[in-house]
């Protein structure tokens, strides 16, 4: 066992003494070597200083180009003392702040215009990771909470090294500003050398504004003001310190595992002040230190408001009293001085170091002061509103995968030895590879004495909860055994971070969607001298893999499967066919790049009227390009109801699958389609929720590298009653994953023909979400709720209408059954914009529900009939994405668009990339809590040519988030009508 005390590292034994007297001998039992106390100084003589703002200094690629060099500079960080020797970005620390806008794409050079001595040459440990033969001075810059490529994210190169600049050298790094608004930073991330590096001065602040939060008149100007706290120690001289023999010297001779100052260094000063109005400001707090926690407070006990957090405004504002805050974590706060006119208020801290245990650094209770003495200027027509903007949850019942990451402190019989992640650290190969596309739990395991601040790079994630655990159960059987209940995020934690405190004994979990960028990564502890010994470990976004488990070449049915590829190589794909007779095969392409390619499956599988002409199908890139696939298949069920569907695949075989639709009555055929692509057979469970509030259950055995097709009549027998309508639960009872689809055929109210499909939800959700839906003559729209838990659902339904009106509907969802909304019997029939819809399924009660909405028509009147059945979306994300689409001569096609936000309209862009390898934007707007419909034939024209098949990508560019769906119409080689919908795919 570790105890606090062999882990302890006291950096500043002098000031330490001087409160805890034991400190010391403690200290020189250990054989600490002391740093003497820094100079005492005066406080809040010194202003605070406001960094400037980088200017570009030219063009490249034709967006702004901004060259910054890390050079050695001199500054005062104190009225007192003579100037101190800093690394600053263009010789100012902190840096000055990049100050850009969402949707503002841009180019940085870094420079390292270092010297080859280090200024703290003596620290450097060369028996860190990564350190063996490395120079002295290396720097690489990591801009902290961007979602930016590997290439650009300062930590590896794209032919597996480490990023690192030697004196001399620069690298050019691409920032696309896809993200929110929000406080970001950049600083130092040399392997083995950063928290040395950012100790020196190699750190700034990167704000990113959106036109959301532009709208919302925060304080501004003169009135937002970024602020980092640091602690630092300086020499008689006014040096900068930083301990040079380690706690255990025998393994590691410099390292020590945490550094405090006994000095509060904000902006670049000891201790500052800050003359401010009597009125509203905006602060956006940084913890920049290598070790120190803050818990921040200010002396006049007034409450202050918390606005945003790592990745971007919070839901609405938090008052708080205090704020503890953690290396890397970042607040935007609003603090009213308006009714402290004339006072001088402290930002106290108390809190303990090392964090939550203490008695190891010396304790800094004051930051800075505001002086609030300067006359207003102008009256404060500045607001803190009662809301933000809307900050979508993601689902726990979305995630694909749990990854367990356990964090370790190793103690040898000298000392402190390093610390671990899952036993491993930065020079072990990745062990996380996420796919672009899925969502995942990860559970930080805190088997130590200490808060650790996990950072991951890449993703915004949200903080689910966190949980006390037996460490000492855990330690020796490695069974996480809870000793409490759950505690969620703080009101200030909910919203986006990329950096959460995992308190000692805890799990903490953390969702995240992995999106937009292939390549490597890494995550860690924030603590700089933890991450770099060697709490920090790499991992690897992996293109997305496709599930289908429905697609038949019997006569009859033509299948398809649409690739588009929307990156800049060409990229390899493999089709893995697993067919209905358990055989294999294998079909190899390459889709273009910025292309869309189409497989007629026929044409390689052949067609027959046998099992070995069903098959499921697994898609994957073989050269680590990102594509987006679909399958489309056109009938003529039994040679009557002829139509089409079309899906998106599944994204990961899964131990259950949730349908809320299904329907046994007369005229309407359901299957289930299961696809088994392991290596051992499956033992499956079918739960039926009916209608009528009974339940049944199925089961059987998909083998291996297979399918089976459940006719589910077979079982539930037919009837014209709610008893004969189901939702479905899959569930495999042996630990293997599957895939399951859903397609039905019908012929509805005996006039209609076509068949509908869908991939199932992985998990119950308590919001769902729906861009399609019209009560227009002819169509007729269903919301289908199923709802799998033990307690009834209490559920609103907001219908947001194309005339930008709104109307809601409550319902209670009786538990373990499945309801069923007639749309019209709502919003009634009407032949226009007022009658199409959108819609949010919400459960308002702490149930989860599965959500369809199935719909059937007569397209136009044309006499294309048919019907479409999508599953819901349950997050609105940035950028969506279709790889099927068509405005031939016999093809209509549809994008349309739901912005749930009630404050914000979005700003959308839509590039279309053709068969013929041509590209067309459109630019749109879809008004808030609104729809908006897109023909693409208004847009592309209708010809019979490959030009007119496409592939699409929507996004927004002012950061609003949207759900799209693309609705298709046709009349498939001119004697099979019928329409699909099909929900984009957001990565
Ligand atoms: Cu703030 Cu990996 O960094
Ligand atoms: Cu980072
Ligand atoms: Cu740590």
């Amino acid at each position: 066992m570790i105890t606090r005390r062999e882990f302890l590292k006291f950096t500043s034994v002098a000031g330490a003494g001087m409160l805890f007297p034991g400190a010391i001998k403690l200290a020189s039992a250990m054989g600490v070597p002391e740093l003497a106390a820094s100079p005492v100084l005066p406080k809040y003589v010194d202003a605070l200083p406001i960094p400037g703002v980088q200017q570009p200094s030219g063009t490249f690629n034709g967006l702004p180009l901004y060259t910054v060099t890390m050079r050695p500079c001199q500054q005062k960080v104190h009225r007192d003392v003579p100037v101190t020797n800093f690394w600053g970005f263009n010789g100012v620390t902190p840096a000055s702040s990049f100050d850009v806008n969402t949707g503002e794409p841009m180019y940085v050079k870094w420079v390292n215009g270092l010297p080859t001595t280090h200024l703290f040459s003596a620290s450097i440990d060369h028996t860190l990771p990564g350190m063996a033969g490395q120079p002295e001075v290396r720097a690489t810059v990591h801009t902290h909470g961007a979602e930016v490529p590997f290439t650009s994210d300062g930590v590896f190169t794209s032919n597996g090294g480490f990023s690192t600049l030697l004196p001399g050298q620069s690298a050019t790094y691409f920032y696309p500003n896809i993200q929110r608004g929000a406080t970001i930073w950049f600083h130092d991330h040399a392997v083995g050398i950063d928290r040395l590096n950012v100790m020196a001065g190699l750190a700034g602040f990167f704000i990113i504004r959106d036109p959301v939060e532009k709208a919302l008149n925060l304080p501004s100007g003169a009135f937002e003001i970024p602020i980092v706290i640091q602690d630092r120690e300086v020499d008689a001289g006014a040096q900068l310190v930083y301990p040079t023999v380690g706690d255990n010297p025998g393994v590691h001779p410099q390292w020590v595992p945490e550094f405090f100052g006994d000095t509060a260094v904000v902006n670049g000063k000891v201790n500052p002040f800050l003359s401010v109005e009597p009125r509203k400001y905006r602060f956006r707090f940084l913890n920049g230190s290598n070790a120190r926690f803050y818990t921040l407070r200010l002396s006049s006990t007034q409450s202050f408001f918390q606005i945003g957090t790592d990745g971007g405004l919070l839901p609405a504002p938090v008052e708080m009293k205090h704020l503890t805050i953690a290396p890397g974590e970042r607040a935007d706060c609003i603090v009213d001085f308006a009714p402290v006119k004339g006072a001088q208020v402290i930002l106290n801290n108390s809190a303990p170091a090392p964090f939550p245990g203490g008695g190891g650094g010396v304790p800094i209770p004051d930051i800075m002061m505001f002086k609030v003495n300067k006359p207003l200027s102008a009256p404060d027509t500045s607001s803190l509103p009662d809301t933000l903007r809307p900050v979508y949850d993601i689902p726990e019942g979305s995630s694909l995968m749990v990854r367990n990451i356990v964090m370790q402190e190793i103690e040898g019989p000298g000392g402190p030895l390093n610390m671990f992640l899952n036993g491993k650290g930065m020079m072990q190969p990745p062990t996380e590879f996420p796919q672009l596309g899925n969502t995942e739990i990860w559970q930080f395991i805190n088997t130590t004495v200490d808060t650790h601040p996990m950072h991951i790079h890449l993703v915004q994630f949200r903080l689910l909860d966190r949980r006390p655990f037996d460490v000492a159960q855990f330690n020796l059987t490695g069974n996480i055994v809870y000793t409490g209940p759950p505690t969620g995020p703080d009101a200030n934690e909910k919203g986006w971070k990329d950096t959460v405190q995992v308190p000692p004994g805890q799990v903490g979990r953390f969702i995240m969607k992995w999106v937009s960028f292939l390549g490597e990564y890494v995550y860690h502890c924030h603590i700089l001298e933890h991450e770099e010994n060697d709490m920090m470990r790499p991992y690897t976004t992996t293109p997305t893999v496709y599930y289908f488990a429905e697609g038949s070449c019997r006569p009859n049915f033509t299948p398809y499967l649409t690739f588009n590829n929307p990156g800049d190589h060409v990229a390899g794909c493999v089709i893995t066919y697993m067919l209905g007779n358990g055989q294999t095969k294998v079909q190899n392409l390459a889709v273009p790049a910025g292309n869309r390619l189409t497989i007629a499956v026929k044409d390689f599988l052949g067609e027959a009227d046998d099992a070995a002409h069903d098959f499921s199908a697994k898609v994957e890139c073989t050269n680590n390009q990102q594509v987006v696939v679909e399958r489309s298949m056109y009938f003529n069920y039994n040679g009557v109801w002829t139509g089409g569907h079309c899906v998106v695949g599944a994204l990961m075989p899964q131990q259950q699958w949730f349908f809320a639709e299904g329907n046994c009555r007369p005229n309407y055929d359901a299957y289930l389609t299961i696809q088994n692509p392991g290596n051992t057979s499956s033992k499956v469970q079918v739960i039926y929720m009916l209608g009528n509030g009974s339940t049944k259950t199925q089961k059987l055995t998909v083998p291996a590298h297979s399918r089976s097709t459940i006719k589910v009549k077979d079982f539930l027998g037919e009837g014209d009653d709610n008893a004969h309508d189901f939702s479905a639960q899959v569930t495999t009872t042996d630990g293997t994953s599957i895939v399951c689809e859903r397609p039905m055929y019908f012929n509805y109210k005996g006039q209609w023909t076509g068949g509908h499909c869908v991939v199932g939800a992985v998990g119950p959700a308590p919001t769902w979400y729906f861009a399609e839906g019209t009560c227009r003559p002819d169509y007729d729209s269903f919301i289908c709720i199923q709802n799998p838990g033990p307690a009834d659902a209490k559920v609103t339904v907001t219908y947001m209408l194309g005339d930008g009106t709104t109307k809601a509907q409550d319902l209670t969802v009786a538990k373990h059954s499945r309801s069923t909304i007639v749309v019209r019997d709502l919003l009634g029939t009407g032949n226009d914009a007022a009658h199409d819809f959108s819609a949010t399924v919400a459960c308002n009660n702490g149930q989860n529900i599965v959500v369809e909405r199935p719909m059937y028509f007569n397209f136009n009147a044309t006499g294309w009939t048919g019907g479409s059945c999508v599953m819901g979306s349950v997050l609105p994300d940035k950028a969506w994405h279709f790889a099927e689409g068509c405005v031939r001569p016999n093809f209509q096609s549809f994008i349309t668009i739901l912005n749930p936000d009630p404050g914000n309209d979005a700003a959308v862009k839509i590039t279309y990339m053709t068969a013929a390898g041509t590209t067309q934007v459109q630019m749109l707007t879809v008004p808030k809590a609104s729809r908006f419909t897109v023909n693409v034939r208004d847009v592309l024209g209708s010809s019979d040519d490959l030009a007119h098949d496409f592939s699409a990508k929507v996004e927004t560019t002012n950061s609003v988030e949207i759900v799209v769906e693309r609705p298709m119409y046709f009349n498939y080689n001119n004697a099979w009508s019928g329409g699909h919908c099909t929900v984009g795919f957001s990565y």
